[in-house]
């Protein structure tokens, strides 16, 4: 009970927090900055935390900053995270802070995750007297080229952390609510890089060329029975091939082909077997046509798996502070998210919170859309619920040592 209402009075005071932090969240918005050039928006959030009296670490992993937060009773240290980036996006919501920056736009809501974890910020070190430990902050860069996450591990943000938690909005959820996943929520994120090697020439003459064109459509349509020939049917993967290029003239035979790709798996095990699997049948299809295959196959992101307790511990919190009501579960999705790497190396748990509006909103525009926009209310709503998330699992972790 004592806990329940402890919650309620952080919910209140993230509901006071509104203004400010829907301020933040415009000013981020109006500046995005692409993944790897987030200077300005560290700064503002190194200015803010440092505001708080927090000790603020810069420039780790990138651009990303690192906050801790020491509570007035010993414990365990868990992390909240969030991610800064914006997208290569032409923003065309006409929202009055849109962009000011052509060809970029916060279209994933990662101004408003920063927003939240200021707020979470403001909360705790309100209230750092009772938190059972502490609290570090991670404002990660550089989420949507899959470098941040690694980044900020290399540079030890994770050192001495015993748990993990983040959010991302989900704009077609109502703001309000959550949704939440045992196991693997979402996919696995690789690469492909295929160069074929043939021999040019006339179009009219083929007996005396290679043709890697051939070849290439050979391997687009042998690459499709990976997926439905040499894995479980209950196991999801995807390989598709976004671009490929080869020729310039219609009566040549080009010298090479070049395609890319992308690979989604929802289970590490299948993701393991991935490469091998796939640069078998390249090779050998390539070599069936007579072409040389370069074959790259680049690791990106794991499957994101949240552990369970940490999962209970999210819905726990996220009933006690939102009610039951609002708890739904989250549909898997083979979009990726580098929180992910961060869930290979310690336990913690990745939740949906929802950013759209209280009506139809599974109709609004989508992440990653030109005209994607959040409902600011979800900013006090995720601030609080990250807030409680920490200090109850403080709580609960100290209690168990
Ligand atoms: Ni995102």
């Amino acid at each position: 009970m004592i806990q329940t209402e402890r919650e309620q009075e952080l919910l209140t005071a993230g509901k006071a927090l509104e203004a400010s932090l829907v301020a933040v969240r415009r000013e981020l918005h109006r500046h995005p900055e692409l993944s790897l050039k987030e200077a300005r928006t560290a700064a503002l959030v190194a200015e803010r935390l440092t505001e708080l009296g927090l000790p603020v670490q810069t420039n780790v992993g990138g651009y990303g900053v690192v906050a801790e937060l020491a509570g007035g009773r010993p414990g365990p240290t868990v992390a909240l995270r969030a991610d800064m980036d914006a997208l290569p996006i032409e923003e065309e919501t006409g929202l009055p802070f849109a962009s000011e920056h052509p060809g970029v736009m916060h279209a994933c809501g990662h101004d408003a995750h920063t927003a939240m974890l200021l707020g979470a910020a403001e909360l705790l070190t309100a209230r750092r007297d009772e938190l059972a430990g502490t609290v570090r902050f991670l404002f990660q860069a550089a989420e949507e080229v899959n470098a941040g996450a690694k980044g900020m591990i290399a540079d030890g943000a994770l050192e001495g952390v015993s748990e993990i938690y983040g959010l991302h909005n989900l704009p077609t959820l109502a703001a309000g609510k959550v949704a939440t996943r045992y196991g693997s929520l979402m996919g696995s994120v690789d690469r492909i890089e295929l160069t074929l090697e043939g021999k040019g020439g006339h179009g009219a003459i083929p007996d005396q060329s290679i043709d890697p064109v051939v070849s290439a459509s050979a391997i687009v349509m042998a690459l499709q029975t990976a997926a439905s020939r040499e894995i479980s049917p209950f196991d999801p993967v995807v390989v598709t091939i976004g671009s490929l290029r080869a020729g310039e003239a219609n009566n040549v035979i080009p010298h090479r082909a070049e395609l890319t790709g992308t690979v989604r798996t929802f289970s590490p095990r299948v993701q393991a077997g991935m490469k091998e699997r796939l640069e078998r049948i390249v090779t050998e299809t390539a070599a069936a046509y007579r072409c040389h295959a370069d074959f790259r196959y680049i690791e990106q992101n794991p499957v994101l798996v949240s552990h369970d307790l940490c999962v209970q511990h999210v819905e726990e919190t996220a009933d006690r502070l939102l009610g039951a009501e609002n708890r739904v579960e989250a549909a898997p999705t083979m979009a990726g998210e580098d929180f992910a790497v961060y869930l290979t190396q310690i336990p913690g748990a990745f939740f949906w919170l929802g950013s759209g509006p209280e009506e139809n909103a599974e109709q609004a525009y989508g992440l990653h859309h030109p005209k994607f926009d959040v409902n600011e209310t979800c900013l006090p709503t995720g601030a609080s619920l990250l807030a409680a998330i920490a200090a109850s699992r403080l709580e609960a972790l100290g209690g168990r040592n």
